[in-house]
């Protein structure tokens, strides 16, 4: 048969190999900790949602939903949308299972795939990952600066380096459609000097120009009117509030005015963690309160405040700590006979929790010993035909390199192997 060309992956969708994946589970084992410290629970969410779910939630017109989501229609006329973001799930599956009342709060966790038809980039690609948490029932400022003392200490756990938490109150409906004119007005005044999109933006999404990258945008958004000059009392106290907390708690913030977030369901509080050292893409997680989301999904009438972590962006900030696990003996069968006493003692060994190497066959001794080197192992065991019958295996200490007997009893437990080679290779069997 010919020699067919390779299938490459989809572009902006990546395979996390296990140098990577090693350091996420560190990231996850930490998440999960400090999660169940803090009361959360974890939901596990469908990959797919009706569409009508984002665009009423994230708000038509976000970038999110008017240009990248994977959207199709399904077999039964079904228009389904792969998850750009997992809050409208989660207040959705909440509302769905009745899991929030007036009365009762609920904290939870998830964590999976999201995506985003974005130009891919380093730091961004179309499927990318999230660990993120939600507290839904309390309005209470006290809940905004609880979430993030819980972002400190998790991204403080994992080591990442060159963390900045950026803090900004977007007011509510009762002070930002005010705003919005004034900002309006100062934008419309200056139209030419923006760049095409926030040109659109000034009638879609007009606060949004405030974030705009491109240069000439922001010298001319430098004088702009902020929100944070504008709220209304109540939406002050609530910043006050958080502020406040937070300072007791002695987590350091930076206010930054101008985040405005990319998607629609956000009041008051907003913030966003930068890392250095990423390019552009430097946001490595991001979140805030959305106070009238949960009703209008359909559910009752109580707030929300969350988070999402961006899992490569975190990875590439975290300290290199993790560990790829090596295996801790190396079992190296020389004959076809010896196969299977080989797989034998590898599955007492790995029985007893020891992490063990099988080699497969057909490679000379000298073949082996260099695989067994390269993997780390501080034991290996060999097993030729003298070995074979005389009941025994060479046990090799990589570290010393000395050889020792091993007697082998194929109807014992593997406990006695255990022991054995604990007497030989102290810590390391
Ligand atoms: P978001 O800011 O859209 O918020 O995403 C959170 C994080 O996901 C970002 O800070 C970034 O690290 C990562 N991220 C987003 N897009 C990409 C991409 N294309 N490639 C790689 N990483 C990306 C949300 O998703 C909200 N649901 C957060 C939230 C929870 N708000 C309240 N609760």
């Amino acid at each position: 048969m010919a020699r067919s060309a390779h299938i490459t992956a989809v572009k902006g969708f990546r395979d996390v190999l296990p140098d990577e994946s090693a350091r996420w589970h560190v990231l996850e084992v930490e998440a999960l900790d400090v999660f169940s410290i803090y009361g959360f629970e974890e939901i596990r969410l469908p990959i797919a949602e009706k569409t009508e779910l984002f665009a009423r939630s994230i708000g038509e017109s976000t970038d999110i939903v008017e240009k990248e989501m994977y959207t199709f229609t399904d077999r039964g006329d079904t228009s389904i949308t792969l998850r750009p973001e997992a809050t409208a799930s989660v207040v959705r599956a909440a509302i769905e299972h009745k899991l929030i009342s007036a009365d009762n709060e609920r904290r939870l966790f998830y964590r999976g795939p999201m995506f985003r038809r974005e130009r891919p980039q380093k730091g961004r690609f179309r499927q990318f990952y999230q660990i993120g948490a939600e507290v839904l029932g309390r309005d209470d400022a006290l809940v905004d600066a609880e979430v993030l003392v819980l972002l400190r200490d998790l991204l403080a756990r994992v080591g990442a380096s060159g963390t900045t938490i950026e803090l900004n109150s977007l007011g509510d409906e009762s002070c930002r459609p005010a705003y919005r004119e004034r900002l309006l007005a100062f934008a419309e005044e200056r139209r030419d000097g923006l760049c095409e999109n926030c040109r659109q933006r000034l009638t879609r999404n007009p606060l949004r120009v405030l974030d705009c990258k491109e240069e000439g945008c922001r010298r001319i958004m430098d004088g702009a009117p902020l929100l944070i000059d504008h709220l209304c009392e109540a939406c002050e106290s609530h910043f006050a509030s958080v502020r406040a907390l937070l300072d007791a708690a002695a987590v350091s913030v930076t206010i930054n005015p101008r985040i405005v977030r990319g998607l629609d369901y956000y009041c008051r509080t907003a913030f966003e963690i930068t890392a250095t050292g990423l390019g552009s893409q430097n946001a490595i997680g991001g979140g805030g309160r959305y106070d009238n989301l949960v009703a209008h999904l359909g559910g009752p009438a109580v707030g929300g405040v969350g988070f999402a972590l961006g899992v490569e962006r975190l990875g590439m900030v975290m300290a290199q700590s993790a560990q790829t696990r090596q295996s801790t003996v190396f079992v190296a069968p020389l004959t076809d006979d010896a196969r299977s006493v080989g797989l034998c003692l590898a599955t007492r060994l790995r029985g007893r929790g020891k992490s063990v190497e099988l080699a497969a066959g057909g490679r000379s001794l000298k073949a082996l010993m260099r695989h067994a080197n390269r993997s780390g192992a501080h034991l290996v065991l060999i097993i030729g035909a003298d070995e074979l019958s005389a009941r025994r295996a060479t046990v090799r200490d990589m570290r010393q390199q000395t050889d020792h007997p091993l007697s082998i009893d194929l109807d014992s437990s593997g406990q006695d192997l255990v022991e054995q080679l604990s007497r030989l290779g102290g810590a390391a069997a």
